[in-house]
């Protein structure tokens, strides 16, 4: 078998650390683990000259080895801060209103590029196998190219992608679309995305389908696909289970004295809607008057991109929403909203998704959404709790057995919070069990192996579950 080499800006912290990686970087290592093989990508430091941003620094884990660079400061300004996170993120999660193109940032994208590849040329072998991991690497693939790489090389976007219009908004769409045109398979989280890309890629006048997933642009010929990823489903349930003895999921079981536990967990960002979600339940709670003191909603929210202006910004209005609606709803011996701003490690997250009556996962656009797979993965069989879901998370087009919302309508969803409290225990084993049933069945292995066979052989891409 080749060897396989991932490439993504965010690379996991040593596994000694104990720091919580986040859903891309547990899945991509699950991936790697069976193959061996390279990872390359950003330290998360910061160079101080360009000269050390050279250095590459080694690190290796039973059969990967991470090739890491730092970043000077000026790189992560431009590259991830500006054209990654100010640009990309928000234009694909169909926010044109946050979105700041800046050429100054653009540049500094390609330019960040042209050096991951130039760094990654030097280390590929020919039977090597490339896979290109999310928005910051678009234009990797035509970098490599250009410096004689012949390899196969995939992509996956873990992000959504917009309908044509939307991404036309960004003035250098072309460039960024004829750079996808340089990989071998450009790979989706759900069809709708695939199917816009493919639409931006005809409206610009780029190629044609010559058949379903195969597109020609001038003499290339590339697959595109939707593969929805998965998580680790059974290892994700032993960890629930065994973090029944964890003492923080204890304390929090005592504390809780008997309260319904409604949870949510999602980086700082605003295409989470967590204000959203919380006028939500704050509906919920006018609507409900004995729910009063019954129910408490954990919100676990860890601090991310604090150096873009947006998510400081945003910080501030979850803050204000949630001791707004605890001032007017909590009593002496109550308080509704238990809001934490930092990062609670993932075994401890898997016992609190496990104690869970409710977990609220209503992004307001989201490209899958692990946290809804892995609060399924985390349930008691005998008495699981109900997942409450976005219908415009890639997942919902998965998960049937969740209770589909629609984040803007915060009357609806506080109903589907009142809904899901009292639901048969009959109705929530039959949801449940149909949603882990997918979850066994389409885990992290299956997405790997999927997108992998269609970037290796001539096969055509898949039609998910076939
Ligand atoms: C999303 C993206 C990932 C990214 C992660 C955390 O899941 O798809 O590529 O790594 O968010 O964001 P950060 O900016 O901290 O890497």
């Amino acid at each position: 078998m080749s060897r396989l080499i991932v490439v993504s800006n965010r690379v996991p912290p040593p596994a000694d650390k104990g720091a919580s990686a986040g859903g891309l970087a547990v899945a991509l290592q699950a991936a790697l683990r069976d193959r061996g093989g390279l990872w390359l990508g950003w330290s998360g430091e910061t160079a101080a000259t360009e000269a050390e941003s050279e250095e590459i620094k080694t690190r290796v884990e039973g059969n990967i080895t991470f090739s890491l660079v730092d970043l000077t400061k000026r790189d992560q300004e431009e590259y991830y801060s500006g054209f990654a996170n100010r640009a990309l993120w928000p234009l694909l999660h169909y926010r044109l209103d946050l979105a700041d193109f800046d050429r100054r940032d653009t540049t500094g994208y390609f330019r960040v590029n042209a050096f991951f590849a130039r760094i990654l040329a030097a280390q590929i072998q020919p039977d090597d196998v490339i896979w290109v991991q999310d928005y910051h690497l678009i234009p990797l693939a035509a970098e490599l190219r250009a410096r004689g790489i012949t390899n196969k090389i995939g992509f996956f976007l873990h992000i959504p992608w917009p309908p044509a219009d939307v991404f036309f908004a960004m003035p250098w769409h072309r460039r960024l679309l004829e750079a996808f045109t340089s990989y071998d398979l450009v790979g989706f989280q759900i069809d709708y995305d695939a199917e816009n890309f493919v639409n931006c890629l005809v409206r610009e006048g780029l190629g044609r389908e010559t058949s379903r997933g195969t597109f020609k642009a001038g003499e290339r010929e590339f697959k595109i696909g939707a593969f929805p990823i998965g998580i680790e489903t059974a290892e994700f349930t032993s960890v629930a289970v065994e973090a029944e003895h964890n003492a923080l999921v204890k304390r929090m079981a005592v504390s809780l004295n008997n309260r319904k536990l409604i949870i949510g967990v999602d980086r700082l960002d605003y295409s989470k809607g967590i204000d959203q979600r919380m006028l939500a339940y704050e509906r919920f709670l006018e609507n409900t008057p004995s729910a009063h003191g019954k129910v408490t909603y954990l919100q676990v929210t860890p601090k991310s991109r604090s150096d873009v202006p947006e998510y400081a910004e945003m910080q501030r209005e979850i803050a204000e929403t949630a001791g707004r609606i605890n001032g007017a709803f909590s009593d002496i011996d109550w308080v509704p909203i238990r809001y934490i701003n930092r990062t609670v490690k993932r075994t401890t997250l898997a016992g609190l998704f496990r104690m869970a009556d409710i977990g609220l996962v209503t992004p307001l656009r989201d490209g899958m959404n692990l946290v809804a797979k892995e609060f399924v993965a985390a349930q008691k069989p005998e008495d699981p709790g109900v997942l409450v879901l976005s219908r415009f998370a890639g997942a919902a087009r998965e998960l049937d057995g969740a209770v589909l919302v629609n984040p803007y309508d915060m009357e609806s969803t506080g109903g589907a919070i009142a809904g899901a409290i009292e639901m048969p225990l009959e109705e929530r084993i039959a949801r449940w069990r149909s949603m882990y049933d997918q979850l066994t069945r389409y885990d992290v292995n299956y997405w790997c192996e999927s997108f992998l066979k269609a970037l290796e052989t001539q096969h055509n891409v898949p039609a998910f579950g076939s």
